[in-house]
């Protein structure tokens, strides 16, 4: 059976909460002899903070690198909001995905039938729904130099932000979202805006070359960036994978994440570059924060960080069907009725963090 090594890192808030019920559901898929689960905690964010000074530890970030995946919950609080700046909770994240070389955000938006009502648009346009947005996260307008705001002669201010690609950049981005696309509906649409930008005329030469040279067999098709918008929001399910820039796919993930309801329900992934076996390094995080107003309630859902840890599975250790039915678990609960309280909408009652975390624990026991 293959073993792999989990560097979990609960964070603050409600971390410690939802990660617990990722150990449930991973027991289950060893208990059904699938693949063997070890599991190696570390602190990052506030709580890390508070024990040594740092965000995250040397020690720490060299587990992270030698892990098979890294599942973090979340980081940050009121209780840190005047730590020096270098070690604010925040910065535990940002070295995490800098030094893993995490270039590709993958933000799923999956609309679960029980809880079409809770989506901004009709429920028969969200039911069912399944895309995933692959975004380019270290490279773009967000990083580009000149970045700067100079003074004029004439009194006034210029402000210029760059945006650029290189080939390299397109190509490892759109290789992610070809091979996500074999494992899911075999689809990719590519966005930019070649009309007026010329870092889109690259995107755009560069993601069908990758595609015709090594994923002819995945179907493609380019849109640009604002039709896109308009179609997400017009007939969502027309889309498989979506791959983008970084800008565009920071709004484009966000209106997906608003068809699917709640913020407790929103996984993602972040992966690096393939070493010579194919392997990643990946981090896997549920979408939402600490969640202080409700922390050691033990109120908080915890199935965005269980669908966090399905994505590792798909992902990472390549154990689809153990992710279809942890997808089909949580469906299944949801069916019947349990929620927790910040998707509890008209139902009468709520259950708990660790009552939803047995319940879907259950499901997929039932299921393997
Ligand atoms: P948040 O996502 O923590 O909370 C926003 C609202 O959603 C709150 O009312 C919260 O109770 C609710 N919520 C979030 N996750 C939930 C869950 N699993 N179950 C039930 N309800 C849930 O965002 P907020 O309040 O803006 O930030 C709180 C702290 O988290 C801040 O320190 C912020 O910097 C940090 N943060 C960290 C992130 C990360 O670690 N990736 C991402 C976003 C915020
Ligand atoms: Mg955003």
């Amino acid at each position: 059976m293959a073993s792999y090594n989990i560097f979990l890192l609960p964070g603050d808030g409600i971390g410690p909460e939802v990660t617990a019920e990722v150990e449930k559901v991973a027991h289950v898929i060893s208990g059904a002899g699938l693949a063997k689960f070890e599991f190696e905690k570390g602190l990052v964010g506030g709580s890390a903070y508070d024990a040594h000074g740092q965000a995250i530890s040397e020690a720490d970030m060299a587990r992270a690198q030698a892990a098979d995946a890294v599942l973090l919950a979340a980081v940050g609080g009121p209780k840190w909001a005047d730590v020096p700046y270098e070690v604010r909770p925040e910065a535990g994240l940002l070295r995490l995905r800098k030094d893993l070389g995490l270039f590709a955000n993958l933000r799923p938006a999956l609309c679960y039938r029980a809880l079409a009502e809770a989506s901004s648009l009709k429920r028969e346009l969200v039911e069912g729904l399944d895309i995933m947005i692959v975004r380019e996260l270290t490279g773009g307008v967000y990083f580009g130099e000149p970045k700067e705001i100079t003074n004029l002669p004439n009194g006034q201010k210029r402000a210029v932000d760059t945006q650029v690609y290189e080939t390299y950049e397109i190509e490892r981005i759109a290789a992610v979202a070809f091979e996500m696309a074999r494992k899911r509906g075999n689809k990719v649409t590519s966005s930019e805006k070649n009309n007026v930008m010329k870092s889109g005329v690259l995107w755009k030469e560069v993601v069908t070359d990758v595609h015709k040279k090594s994923y002819p067999d995945v179907q493609l098709e380019h849109m640009l960036a604002d039709a896109l918008g308009m179609q997400l929001v017009r007939y969502p399910k027309q889309f498989d994978v979506i791959v983008t820039d970084n800008l565009f796919g920071d709004l484009l993930s966000d209106v997906a994440s608003m068809l699917t309801g709640s913020l407790g329900m929103l996984p993602s992934a972040s992966l690096g570059a393939a070493d010579a076996s194919g392997k990643r390094k990946a981090m896997y995080e549920p979408v939402h924060g600490s969640a202080p107003d409700i922390a050691g309630k033990g109120i908080a859902n915890p199935i965005a960080m269980i669908g966090s840890f399905g994505m590792a599975l798909r992902y990472s250790f390549g154990l689809i069907e153990a992710a279809d039915l942890i997808e089909k678990a949580i469906s299944d609960v949801l069916a019947a009725g349990l929620r927790t309280a910040d998707i509890k909408g008209d139902a009468t009652s709520s259950v708990s963090t660790s009552a939803m975390g047995d319940a879907i624990a259950n499901a997929l026991k039932k299921a393997l």
